[in-house]
């Protein structure tokens, strides 16, 4: 079961791989109450997909220049004013050498030949390279991890398919490689937990304040106090554009602070952002794992209190905060969220790509009223 556990931590947090087309678009209107007096020029390798476009948008709106690099194959319309050099991270960068740029933010390095080449490319001509890791590069989840925590390695280097098994230690490698380039003094590395708000492809987030939407009752897991971890999106490219504007170098997690928000907490704010009101139907972990369904996507963001991802939602972000990172209220991702889904088409909302179905969830309450536990508890 522990390795069970691990998987799914692993596939989960995986979810910034499948690019799909998030329906944003941009207002790209530019330079306008920049939070420094320098004006930036910043190249993002990626910048399309879910989190890019915050950062893009961030860096406009405080007077910085942007150029994409990417292959054109994701929302390549959303940001027809800004200069998109094309290319392909595992084929030629000669595109990019010579060129010069303040900063680096480098969102779509999963594969450390690729960020291993990128900033060897761009290494001469650039003062600054961020690399979006992720908290998944952690070796184990079953203890509480800081940004010193061992990491997890992956023992054939050579591996370039990402699954949700090599992910955590491809990013870590992916770490490793830019640093070997970059050097420390030059270098800013993130790891984001589960990346929440407008333009989440994943639905993993999504599904909870959604579900809620449609009333009725609702399964829950755990109870009430059971606490979870996530970033907002807007807040992690704020601490990205000032991480350039301030040079703030270094290793950070970028989660929101332990033990601030739980299950209950996202139940309350769901009911209140979507003005209904649901039958929570709290179900313990006994239940959940005989009916194996903390695995995988169904009961997406929450872990487990025991096992290898206890301790998932325990980590700690401090760092990060103490060098500016500002959580906004979970309350305003949610409304975030749910504005911009109420702009997606039909055919993509009744499709969640995460959490329970209507069938499975009915079957589950079914389940859990006629089960032991729920007689012994009554
Ligand atoms: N989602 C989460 O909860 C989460 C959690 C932790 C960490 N992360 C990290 O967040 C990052 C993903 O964010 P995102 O996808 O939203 O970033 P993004 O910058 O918005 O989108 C990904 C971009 O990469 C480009 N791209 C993909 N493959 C490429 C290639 N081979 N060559 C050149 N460009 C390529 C895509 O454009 P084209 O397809 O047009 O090339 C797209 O512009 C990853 O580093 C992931 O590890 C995500």
């Amino acid at each position: 079961m522990g390795n069970n556990r691990r998987e799914f931590l692993k596939a989960g947090m995986l979810g910034g791989v499948t690019v799909a087309a998030s329906g944003l678009s941009t207002t790209a209107d530019a330079a306008q109450n920049s939070g420094s007096e320098e004006s930036f020029q910043i190249l993002i390798l990626g910048g399309t997909g879910f989190i890019g476009p915050h950062m893009v948008r961030e860096a406009l709106r405080r007077g910085h220049s942007v150029t994409l690099f990417n292959r054109g194959r994701t929302n390549n319309k959303i940001f027809q004013d800004l200069e998109t050099v094309k290319g392909d991270r595992g084929g030629d960068l000669s595109v990019l050498s010579g060129r010069r740029w303040d900063a680096v933010v480098d969102n779509s390095g999963y594969v450390p030949r690729h960020v291993q080449n990128s900033a060897q490319v761009l290494s001469k001509n650039i003062a600054h390279y961020l690399y979006v890791s992720t908290i998944s590069t952690y070796a184990s989840f079953a203890e509480a991890n800081d940004e010193d925590s061992p990491l997890a390695v992956i023992e054939d280097e050579s591996i370039e398919e990402v699954t949700g098994e090599t992910y955590g230690p491809l990013k870590a490698l992916c770490e490793k490689r830019a640093r070997q380039e970059i050097g420390d003094d030059r270098l800013t590395i993130l790891r984001p937990t589960y990346i929440c708000g407008p333009g989440d492809h994943t639905d993993r987030f999504s599904y909870w304040p959604t579900r809620t939407a449609s009333g009725g009752d609702m399964l829950w897991p755990g109870t009430p106090s059971h606490r979870i971890q996530i970033i907002d999106v807007k807040d992690l490219a704020n601490f990205v554009v000032d991480s350039i504007e301030q040079r703030i170098m270094g290793t950070f997690n970028t989660v929101t602070p332990v033990d601030s928000y739980s299950m209950g907490d996202l139940l309350e704010d769901s009911q209140a952002i979507t003005a209904t009101t649901v039958n929570p139907v709290w179900v313990d972990e006994e239940f959940i794992d005989k009916h194996e369904i903390a695995e995988g996507r169904n009961l997406p963001i929450w872990h487990p209190r025991v096992g290898e991802n206890a301790q998932a939602s325990s980590v700690n972000g401090a760092r990060a905060r103490a060098a500016g990172l500002r959580n906004r209220p979970v309350r305003e991702t949610i409304r975030d969220l749910m504005s911009w889904w109420t702009t997606l088409r039909a055919e993509r909302t009744s499709q969640p790509r995460a959490g329970l179905s209507a069938e499975r969830e009915a079957e589950l309450i079914a389940a859990w009223g006629e089960s032991d536990t729920q007689v012994r508890h009554r």
